[in-house]
């Protein structure tokens, strides 16, 4: 019996160049509609049912009615929020920069003599290098700090920068008890979605919604996980709460030396109720931080008396 030395799979056939090419470049297409880039490294994925896992732990410690220094909720934040600084080296877009702020490091840098050693905390970190207002001071002067982020998906980026510093997957409360909101997803400009203050502000800024439920500890809760209640430079750009948060920070219990607000344009109401209300607490206004056209700004700087 003779046997066909036809192959019987079109891989081996006469045409096989020709569709090896097309499914090549099949793939280049899929990978351009998926927007990643076509060699290197893609964006850290979340691992859902991890972030599930978490949220589940935090949910039955809501359910017993925890208080901020509750020791089992701190507990809870040390395991499952927090990251310790990276010893890894640095994994920077741009790795020869010092200054990666619209001025506010140097303007906190000028008005703290250069200070060497000092803890900072910025909150909302996003990524931990685009328009970061704290990596020049871990960096230059050798600070320690915190950044806290809520957005789970942009915590996997800011994870993969190597900060020196402790991360932490979270939003800030503006009540004491630790609880779960949802977040309308932004990239720089996400925000809780709870009332409609926040409902229209993300209609005003024209973005999409794409929400997700976060955790949120107080400041204090988050200060009592990471022993620290000396802090140097507080950096807070929260998209619109920053008020709120301002409010609910024990100012007898913790000593914050700057800080830096965002806040509009220092002649609206909200910058000016801010401004009233760091004075009543013991804070002196030192200036305004617009930016310029190109790196917007809008910060308030303020230091302890
Ligand atoms: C705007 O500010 C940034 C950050 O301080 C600076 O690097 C940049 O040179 C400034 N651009 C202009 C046009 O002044
Ligand atoms: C804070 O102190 C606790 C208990 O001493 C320790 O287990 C924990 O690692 C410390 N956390 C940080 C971020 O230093």
């Amino acid at each position: 019996m003779k046997y066909s030395l036809r192959p019987r799979f079109p891989l081996m056939g006469r045409y096989r160049y020709l569709i090896l090419l097309s499914l090549v470049g099949s793939l280049f297409v899929i990978k351009f509609i998926l927007k990643g880039p076509i060699w290197g490294i893609s964006e850290p994925a979340l691992d859902m049912n991890m972030y599930s896992q978490k949220m589940n732990s935090l949910k039955k410690l809501l359910q017993d009615g925890v208080t901020e220094d509750d020791p089992s909720l701190i507990q809870l934040i040390r395991t499952d929020f927090i990251n310790l600084p990276e010893i890894q080296p640095y994994n920077l877009k741009n790795p020869y920069l010092l200054d990666y702020s619209c001025g506010q490091s140097g303007a906190v840098d000028k008005l703290l003599n250069q200070k060497e050693k000092g803890f900072y905390i910025e909150a909302g970190a996003y990524d931990g290098e685009s328009i970061s207002n704290t990596l020049f001071f871990e960096k230059v002067r050798k600070w320690n700090g915190m950044l806290i982020e809520p957005d789970p998906f942009v915590f996997e980026r800011l994870k993969a920068k190597n900060r020196k510093a402790i991360l932490v997957n979270s939003c800030l409360n503006i009540k004491p008890q630790p609880s779960i909101l949802q977040f309308n997803r932004g990239n720089e400009m996400g925000r809780v979605w709870v009332d409609t203050e926040d409902k229209n502000w993300v209609k005003e800024m024209k973005m999409e919604v794409n929400v997700i439920e976060v955790p949120c500890f107080s400041l204090y809760s988050i200060l009592l996980a990471v022993n620290q209640t000396t802090i140097d430079y507080f950096s807070l750009d929260i998209e619109g709460r920053e008020l709120s948060v301002l409010q609910s920070i024990p100012f007898e219990k913790v000593h914050i030396d700057t800080f830096t607000v965002e806040y509009l344009n220092g002649e609206d109401s909200y910058s000016r109720e801010i401004k009233s209300f760091m004075e009543k607490n013991g804070y002196q206004y030192v200036t305004n931080l617009p930016g310029n056209k190109t790196c917007t700004a809008l910060d308030a700087l303020f230091k302890k008396i």
